[in-house]
Formats: C-alpha cells, structure tokens, sequence
C-alpha cells in the first residue's frame, strides 16, 4: 500500500481549543480520523505526526524516501512564513507534496500571505478548515495515481 506521510506543525496540537474563531473547534484528533477514513477510501496508508520542532519536520521530510513514502501532506502553520529549513528539505526529497492551511493565509495579515513553502509545493489549499486536508489529500490520490 503506498504510504503519505502527513505533517502538522507547530500549535496544532491545540486545535479545538486555540483561537477558535480562526481555526475552529475541531481537534486535531478529530481531523486524523477523518484523514484515517479518506485514506481507507483511497486505499493508501498515512504516517502522521505533530510536532513544534522545525528541525523534526526537516527530519521527517528528509528520511521520507527510504520510508518508502510516496507523497507529503503537510501543514507547516507557523514556518510556512519562516522556514527555509523545510522548503530546502521538500525540495531535496522531490516527492509530490501539497501544502495545507485550515485559514486563508492571504486574506490574513500581511506576514501569513507569504509561504516559503508555496514553491516546491506542487499546489496548496488554504481557506477550508478541516477540510483543507481532505482536498489535499484527494489532491494527493489524484498525484500518485498518475
Ligand atoms: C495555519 C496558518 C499559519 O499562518 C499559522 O501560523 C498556523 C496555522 C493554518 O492552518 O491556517 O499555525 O497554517
């Protein structure tokens, strides 16, 4: 079965419960399983993490290939603005990869309406809550079944 591995980054932990009238009140627990439920559909399996350290995100990027992960799903939240780090990494490993952002970055302060990410990203989704991953993830099926 082809493997995605799936990224959340820092404070998302705290989804259901952080700034609620921006991210809503759906855990990230809750987003897992409907990711889980996506994957089933779409015949494929996840390795997903949470993490608020950039350099794990850089390590689980980077260890991708020999995982035999096939694609990313990734919501780098707050480094999306920042990291060089993890868009030096996504474009190392050249796997297909789709950024996801539960907000819409660009309707956001000024400093949220840019992602280092966007450019080695092969598309992004951003706007749509929870949903925001589902799309992604179809978007993903749709990559690696070409
Ligand atoms: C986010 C948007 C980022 O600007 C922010 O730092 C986040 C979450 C989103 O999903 O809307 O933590 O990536």
């Amino acid at each position: 079965m082809q493997k995605i591995l799936v990224i959340h980054g820092p404070n998302l932990d705290l989804l259901g419960a952080r700034e609620t009238d921006i991210y809503g009140k759906v855990s990230l627990d809750k987003i897992n399983k409907q990711l889980q439920s996506s994957a089933k559909e779409g015949n494929v399996s996840l390795q997903i993490i949470q993490t608020n350290h950039e350099g794990e995100i850089v390590d689980a990027i980077g260890s991708a290939p020999k995982n035999g992960v096939v694609a990313i799903l990734i919501n780098p939240a707050a480094y999306t603005h920042t990291s060089v780090a993890i868009r030096d990494a996504i474009a190392a490993v050249s796997l297909p990869t789709v950024e996801v952002h539960l907000s819409n970055i660009y309707a956001r302060e000024e400093f949220r309406q840019t992602s280092l990410i966007s450019p080695v990203s092969t598309g992004q989704v951003s706007g749509f809550g929870p949903q925001s991953y589902i799309l992604g993830l179809k978007a993903i099926l749709g990559l690696i079944k070409k």
